[in-house]
């Protein structure tokens, strides 16, 4: 956008208009004036955002707080009425990104083996069957995989299809990885299993997450960031910081530093919820 200054004397075209201040450095995603509403009522009104790159951001808050609606938004599956989401100064179109779904079940192509599930996106880039090839054994290798690739998703148990969607999203190396509540569906010793293996994901990669949880103590456990949002019109409540070093394990459970940052985000929550 360009203005045009008047001053007297003259007139000095092409003084640019000042851009939305930028995120610190590190920032991945900078969200500015974001405003949604659903039917007349707002969701977010003017909301700005910066979510810092290489880092695992939890995003938790009361039921119905739009904490889907943040990051569908964020990964274009929703339509935002105003404002701007930058991806580092780029726009989506031009950023690969992830999604794991809290539903596994409707979320792989039913009528794909669960191999060609998640080689979908190498083809959709028209990677050659070399690289998908060499690609896919990666991933296998690094997801520990135990169950036969070339059965159909419904065959699958829960946590394996969950499993296999979680490979499908990060399968083109995504800069950004969405997470809904990717864990809720899922068994409990699943729910570990694969917990494990996003953060080894994330310690390889450095793969900029984003991970909703209504749950506090794997929001924490995960996150190097928590970002707690209030009550509708949703703001940020607080952004916790919380850098533990990784990798974080059962040991870190009791240890003081996830103690504090679970007790304090539960605090803020509940400042939220009766407010
Ligand atoms: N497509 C939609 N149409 C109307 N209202 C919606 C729609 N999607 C979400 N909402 C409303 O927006 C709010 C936030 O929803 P959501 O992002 O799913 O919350 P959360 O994930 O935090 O539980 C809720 O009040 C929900 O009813
Ligand atoms: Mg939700």
């Amino acid at each position: 956008m360009s203005a045009v200054l008047s001053v007297p004397g003259g007139v000095y075209p092409d003084v640019p208009a000042p851009a939305h201040k930028p995120g610190p450095s590190g920032t991945q995603i900078t969200i500015r004036g974001l405003t949604k509403y659903f039917a007349g009522w707002p969701l977010y009104e003017n909301f700005d955002l910066d979510i810092p790159k290489h880092k695992i951001v939890s995003v938790f808050g009361p039921n119905g707080c739009g904490k889907s609606t943040l990051i569908n938004m964020i990964a274009g599956l929703v339509p935002i009425d105003s404002g701007e989401i930058l991806f580092d100064g780029k726009s989506l179109k031009d950023t690969k990104i992830g999604y794991v779904f809290q539903n596994y079940r409707e979320a792989m192509f039913p009528w794909m083996r669960t191999i060609d599930n998640i080689a979908y996106p190498l083809k959709l880039e028209g990677r050659s069957k070399a690289e998908v090839d060499r690609r896919m054994q990666e991933l296998v290798a690094s997801f520990d995989v135990k169950f036969d690739l070339r059965r159909y998703p419904y065959e699958l148990s829960g946590g394996q299809q969950q499993t296999a969607s979680i490979m499908r999203a990060l399968a083109n190396n995504p800069e950004v990885l969405f997470l809904d509540e990717p864990f809720s569906a899922l068994d409990f010793e699943m729910t570990l299993f694969i917990r494990e293996k996003l953060q080894e994901v994330f310690m390889q990669t450095g793969t900029t997450m984003l991970l909703v949880s209504h749950d506090l103590e794997e929001a924490v456990y995960l996150a190097d960031q928590v970002l707690l949002l209030t009550k509708r019109p949703t703001r940020i409540a607080e952004i916790l910081a919380y850098d533990d070093a990784r990798p974080r394990t059962v040991e870190t459970l009791s240890e003081a530093s996830f103690i504090a940052t679970k007790k304090q985000s539960l605090e803020i929550f509940q400042r939220e919820v009766r407010r």
